[in-house]
Parts: C-alpha cells; sequence; structure tokens
C-alpha cells in the first residue's frame, strides 16, 4: 500500500460528500452505505426472528445472524464460534463477564488491577463488585507519558491479585498497552485478564490465540459497524463456568412449574430476548469490508496520519499535546487559554468534529492532572487536507475572539 494521506474508501461515507470533518472517530465512527443497505434488505425483505422460525424467512435470518459470528470468529482469531456472545456493546459484555463470571470466583480480599485511565465501563462494574465482594481494587501506576509499562505491571501484581482489567488502547491517551506481556506475566502467576478492546479491534488485528486473551470485548459501532452491537469473547473454558445475568427466552432449555430450569450452552446461554438481529447481520457486511480494506493497512495508515497531525500542532505554540508518543490515531490536546469544550465548539463551526470533556475516563485526571481535553481521534477515511483544515482553523489569529 503506498500512503498518500489522502483517505481510504471515502466514497463509501455518505456524510464525507458534506464537507463534515469527522475527527470523532474514538466515540463512534461513520458508517459506510454498505451497513445501510444491508440493514434495510433484511427489514424489507426477510425481516422475521432468528433462532425461532422453521420457515424460509426466519432460517435465512438465522442463518445470516450465525454467518456474523463466523465472521467475528476468523476477525479475532477465536478457536470457536461458541466463545464469541452478541450483546448490546462493550459496556454489556464487560458487565456480563464482571456480574456473569468474575462475581462466582472471586472472594474477598482478592486484588483486581486496573488503570486511571480506563473508560467508565472498565472502572464502574469493577466498583460494583468490589463493595459487593469486598476485593480490593489497585491502579497499575502510569509512566510520564501515562502510558502502561510491564515494569509497572509486575510490581503491582501480588500474591492475592486475580484479574487484570484493562483496555488494550486508551481512549484519552492512545497507547498501546503491551498486552501480550501483560497476559504472559498475568498468566504465569494464575491471574486472568480482561482486555476491552474498544479501542483497538477497529484499528488493528487482534489475535486472541496469539495474545492468549482471556476475555475479550468490543463495540461494532467504534468500526464502522451499527450501534447497539457488541461482542463478548471468553476462552472456551472460562464461559463454561459463566452465568447468565439476564434471563428469558433463547437462552434456556426448559424449565418447570416449581422453578427447576436448565440453561443452554454457550453462546445462547448469554443471548436472552430477541437480539439485534439487523445489526448483527449488518455488523456481518462490516467486518468482511474491513478485513478487505486490511487491518494492516487501516493501522500503517492511521500511524502515518497521526505523525502528521502531531508534527503540525507542534506548530502551534498554544497547543498542548498530552500523548504525542502514542501509537495510535488518539491525539489529545488543550488549547491555552481557551476551554475544551469551547475549542471543539469553535472547530464545529468550520465543520470539523471533535471530542471534548473528560471522555468518559474520570479518574485519568488524578494523573494528567487537567480534567478536560479536546480529542482528535483518527480513521482510515481521514485525511492530511482534513488535518491541514483543522490546523488552519486552530492557526485563525482571531481564535479567541470568535470563542467569546
Ligand atoms: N467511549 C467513547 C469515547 O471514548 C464514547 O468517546
Amino acid at each position: 500500500m503506498s500512503i498518500g494521506g489522502d483517505g481510504m474508501h471515502r466514497e463509501d461515507f455518505n456524510i464525507l460528500n458534506t464537507g463534515i470533518i469527522y475527527f470523532d472517530n474514538g466515540a463512534t465512527t461513520l458508517k459506510p452505505k454498505i451497513l445501510g443497505e444491508a440493514i434495510s434488505d433484511y427489514y424489507n425483505n426477510y425481516s422475521s426472528n432468528a433462532h425461532r422460525g422453521d420457515y424460509a424467512l426466519s432460517i435465512k435470518a438465522s442463518g445470516k445472524y450465525e454467518e456474523t459470528r463466523y465472521l467475528v470468529k476468523d476477525l479475532i482469531n477465536a478457536k470457536n464460534v461458541s466463545e464469541i456472545a452478541f450483546t448490546s456493546g462493550a459496556t454489556d459484555s464487560i458487565n456480563k463477564i464482571v456480574f456473569g463470571y468474575f462475581a462466582n470466583v472471586l472472594n474477598e480480599g482478592d486484588e483486581v488491577l486496573l488503570t486511571k485511565s480506563e473508560h467508565a465501563s472498565n472502572l464502574l462494574p469493577w466498583f460494583e463488585l468490589a463493595d459487593r465482594l469486598k476485593l480490593k481494587i489497585k491502579y497499575i501506576e502510569l509512566d510520564d507519558n501515562h502510558e502502561v509499562l510491564i515494569e509497572n505491571v509486575r510490581k503491582t501484581v501480588t500474591n492475592k491479585t486475580k484479574v487484570i482489567s484493562i483496555a488494550h488502547v486508551s481512549n484519552v491517551v492512545g497507547d498501546v498497552r503491551p498486552i501480550k506481556e501483560i497476559i504472559e506475566f498475568a498468566h504465569k502467576n494464575d491471574v486472568l485478564v480482561l482486555v476491552d478492546g474498544a479501542q483497538s479491534v477497529p484499528h488493528m488485528k487482534v489475535d486472541v490465540q496469539d495474545l492468549d486473551i482471556d476475555f475479550l470485548t468490543f463495540s461494532a459501532h467504534k468500526m464502522c459497524g451499527p450501534t447497539g452491537v457488541g461482542v463478548l469473547y471468553g476462552k472456551e473454558e472460562l464461559l463454561n463456568d459463566i452465568k447468565p445475568i439476564i434471563f428469558g427466552g433463547g437462552m434456556n432449555a426448559d424449565f418447570s412449574t416449581d422453578g427447576t430450569r436448565i440453561y443452554k450452552t454457550m453462546p445462547d446461554r448469554l443471548e436472552a430476548g430477541t437480539p439485534n438481529i439487523a445489526g448483527v447481520i449488518g455488523f456481518g457486511y462490516i467486518i468482511k469490508y474491513l478485513m478487505d480494506i486490511g487491518f494492516d493497512n487501516i493501522h500503517k495508515y492511521e500511524l502515518y496520519l497521526k505523525d502528521y497531525l502531531v508534527s503540525r500542532l507542534k506548530e502551534i505554540k498554544e497547543i498542548t499535546i498530552y500523548n504525542s508518543s502514542s501509537q495510535s490515531g488518539i491525539v489529545t490536546i488543550n488549547y491555552d487559554g481557551i476551554f475544551p469544550q469551547d475549542l471543539s465548539i469553535y472547530l464545529d463551526k468550520y465543520n470539523i468534529c471533535t471530542r471534548a470533556g473528560n471522555h468518559c475516563a474520570k479518574i485519568l485526571k488524578d494523573e494528567i492532572h487537567i480534567k478536560n481535553t479536546c480529542r482528535i481521534s483518527l480513521y482510515f477515511y481521514n485525511s492530511k487536507e482534513e488535518i491541514d483544515k483543522l490546523i488552519l482553523a486552530l492557526k485563525n489569529p482571531n481564535i479567541k475572539k470568535e470563542i467569546i
């Protein structure tokens, strides 16, 4: 692939024809036309329930739904489709793992290792469980660049540590954590690792067997897919012990008047109720689309674009960049004397979408000593020309006057 900086497959995204410059890909990505087409095909041409009908329409819907499970298996190189459950998003997946698995295996005094740059979804479920079971939450120290170093993981693990729950890529600092080394070390110490892949799976090849990941979670909407669809991956031997936390149709094999009940095996056990059939089917089309582009190409292009963005931002003396060294497409900044929300609102006047605030990582402020930032998060369709427009807006000599 030759890297020109023009953005990849821009023609697939209607919104890009409107002049919008979309730099909020950490929050959610744009959707290519094929997603809407696949979803509307289901609703218009074979709308029916999955796994519940003995007629052609329903058999087609079930087949397409299950096809996506095979595509997810290929995407993350799982051993088996039974290791993959569909959820409503990464948050739902983490909650199901914390309360369906860890709630049953952890005991008072056990330690859970997190970092202060985790997203709320990978902190709050653990805080809740810690209160219930009297667990101890510990934070892996971040280095001066707010990154996680394997040495700091090593020195935090004790013989009481039972689980490390960590994002593969932080949604604010954008650092790519040394997941393989963390997991190798954790397993030598009988510690399980939950990897929040919300900001990694969309941007790079994540191979659960190569990395030896115990649990992996991610959301479809952060990788060109629909909202309301997520993935929960777990190693088969662990998922054999996971208990459902949502009960209802589809997840039970039988139940009787006296309350005796038999639940199905994985993955049905975790998919009670009618799932987001249209979304899951649409996600299958998206996985094929992204695999055709190639995750190595996506990752390489994003790093190239990020380097360009950082070098251009450095031309502006009022800008502080919090994570120039990170190896992802996430760049977090502040403009001297401008409140981050005001900066985002100002950039919106130039059709530039960024996210301002704490980005749901509300305890990171303890580390970076800044509560709010403005985040520019890139994806494969972004271009150098869009970055040039951002820089032009930031170099506007009247920027402060326009904000007031
Ligand atoms: N987790 C999303 C973000 O980082 C919403 O913006």
